[in-house]
């Protein structure tokens, strides 16, 4: 399929490795030039270099953090009149909300929900008076299925989910549609840092706890990044202007209910 998108922009925060990686290496692959952006330069330039390399679109690079005003006026700096908008930063890390002070839960939303609200509030308008535009946010599971030591993204995922649910249908009518993906286990560094996180005091070996996932999921493994990124890339495409506002898991079947 055609997804009629090539020569289009996109702009990618959180992409030098993981989802959002591969998210703009099936957005290149399809002919869309792609400016990805993350904190840390080295694996960003390297990120960079490999798309190009694979794919012979132009792509550009910028550091800078979603959570800043600095990092998201970088991000916008690099790429002024994106047709495509991914946002994605780091999950949180699992604990008992006893602990977390606000300062945490203030750094929990401005990774989760008003970071990726303010990168939309910077382009969408500009979509809109082009007539195109697609919006995706990289979310979790947890937003349809909560996870009890996930409190933090349970919480803050939820609002971005919920905001988008009402801007959506604001935006469809201009061809700018947006739409969340909600990863359920993903092979990436985010998984495994978050399978040590887990080991605490079970007397259990990493790769005890990391089979122990994909057993229990029905696909019996985790998800290849790559999956993630080819529904990113058909949600980007000329073929999804008339899906907005949804929610696609993309788990294995991990979820339990019939809707
Ligand atoms: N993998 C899974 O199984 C899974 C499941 C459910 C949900 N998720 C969620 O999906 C998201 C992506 O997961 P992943 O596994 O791909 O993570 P990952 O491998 O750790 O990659 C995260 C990417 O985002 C960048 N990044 C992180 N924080 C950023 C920030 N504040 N500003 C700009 N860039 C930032 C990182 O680069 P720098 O560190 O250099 O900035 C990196 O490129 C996370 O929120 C995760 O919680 C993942």
């Amino acid at each position: 399929m055609d997804l009629g998108i090539r020569g289009k922009k996109a702009l990618l925060v959180g992409a030098s490795r993981g989802l959002g990686k591969a998210c703009a290496l099936a957005l290149a692959q399809e002919g869309v030039d792609v400016t990805i952006v993350a904190r840390r330069r080295d694996a960003l330039e390297q990120a960079g270099a490999e798309i190009a390399a694979a794919t012979g679109v132009k792509v550009t690079t910028a550091v800078g953090d979603i959570t800043t005003k600095e990092g998201r006026a970088a991000a916008v700096a690099a790429c002024p009149a994106p047709d495509i908008l991914l946002n994605n930063a780091d999950g949180p890390s699992p604990g008992d909300f006893r602990q977390w002070s606000r300062d945490d839960w203030l750094a929990a939303l401005d990774a989760m929900m008003l970071g990726p609200i303010e990168m939309i509030r910077l382009t969408v308008d500009g979509m809109m008076a082009r007539g195109f535009g697609r919006i995706v946010n990289i979310v979790s599971r947890s937003v349809k299925s909560p996870q009890p030591e996930l409190g933090l993204s349970n919480g803050a995922r939820s609002g971005l989910v919920g905001f988008v649910g009402g801007l959506a249908r604001q935006t469809v009518a201009r061809n700018v549609t947006i739409n969340n993906l909600l990863p359920g286990i993903f092979d990436s560094d985010a998984q495994r840092q978050h399978v040590r996180g887990m080991l605490g005091a079970s007397g259990k070996s990493f790769d005890q706890v990391w089979q122990a996932r994909a057993a229990a999921n029905p696909a019996k493994r985790y998800g290849r990044p790559a999956e993630l990124g080819a529904c990113c890339a058909f949600l980007c495409s000329q073929h999804a202007g008339y899906i907005t506002g949804q929610n696609l898991l993309v788990d294995g079947g991990s979820y339990p209910g019939t809707y």
